[in-house]
C-alpha cells in the first residue's frame, strides 16, 4: 500500500481562518484508490516551512507520494515549486504538463500554474497540484492512475 504525505500550502489555511476542503478532496480521492495517508499538514506559504516539511516525510516517514495543494499561482507569496525544485533530484515535466493539458480544456487559466513534479532521493515523488477544491479533483482523478504505474517502477 502507498504512503502519502499531503502538504496544503495556505497562510490562512495555517492559521485556521480558513477550511483547507482542497487538503481534504486530496484525502478523499488518494483512501479511494487505496492510499494510505501517512501525514496530512497545512504549512504557511514559507519556501524554507514548505521543503522542510517535504523532507521530513521523504526522509523520516518514507512516504512513496507528496501532494501539494496551493501556491502555484502568481501572488507573491505562491512558492511552492521553487520549495519542491529544492528537495527533487530529478524532474519529472510530464505531470504538470499533462494537468495543464487536461486543465487547459476546462479553463485557459490552466496556463498560470507552475506546478512542478519531482523525485526525491529515488523514493518519492512529489507533485504540486493546483489551490482550489475544483482544481485538485480536476487534475488529481486525471493523474492518478498514472502516478500509481510510476511508484510501482519506483519501488
Ligand atoms: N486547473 C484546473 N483543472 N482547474 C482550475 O480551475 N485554475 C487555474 C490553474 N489550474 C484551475 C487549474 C488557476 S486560476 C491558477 S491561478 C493556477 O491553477 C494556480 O492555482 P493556485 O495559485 O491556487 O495554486
Amino acid at each position: 500500500m502507498f504512503k502519502v504525505g499531503i502538504i496544503t500550502a495556505s497562510d490562512k489555511g495555517s492559521k485556521g481562518e480558513r477550511e483547507d476542503l482542497s487538503g481534504k478532496t486530496i484525502i478523499e480521492i488518494v483512501e479511494s484508490k487505496g492510499y494510505k495517508v501517512e501525514k496530512y499538514t497545512i504549512v504557511p506559504d514559507e519556501k524554507d516551512m514548505l521543503s522542510q516539511q517535504m523532507i521530513y516525510m521523504s526522509d523520516e516517514l518514507n512516504v512513496d507520494l507528496i501532494l501539494t495543494t496551493g501556491g502555484t499561482g502568481f501572488s507573491k507569496r505562491d512558492v511552492t515549486p521553487e520549495a519542491t525544485l529544492n528537495v527533487v533530484d530529478r524532474l519529472v515535466p510530464g505531470i504538470p504538463e499533462a494537468m495543464r493539458y487536461f486543465s487547459l480544456q476546462i479553463t485557459p487559466r490552466a496556463m498560470l500554474s507552475r506546478a512542478m513534479a519531482g523525485i526525491r532521493n529515488d523514493k518519492t515523488l512529489i507533485i504540486n497540484l493546483p489551490g482550489s477544491q475544483k482544481a485538485v479533483r480536476e487534475t488529481l482523478e486525471y493523474i492518478i492512475d498514472s502516478v500509481h504505474h510510476g511508484l510501482e517502477i519506483l519501488t
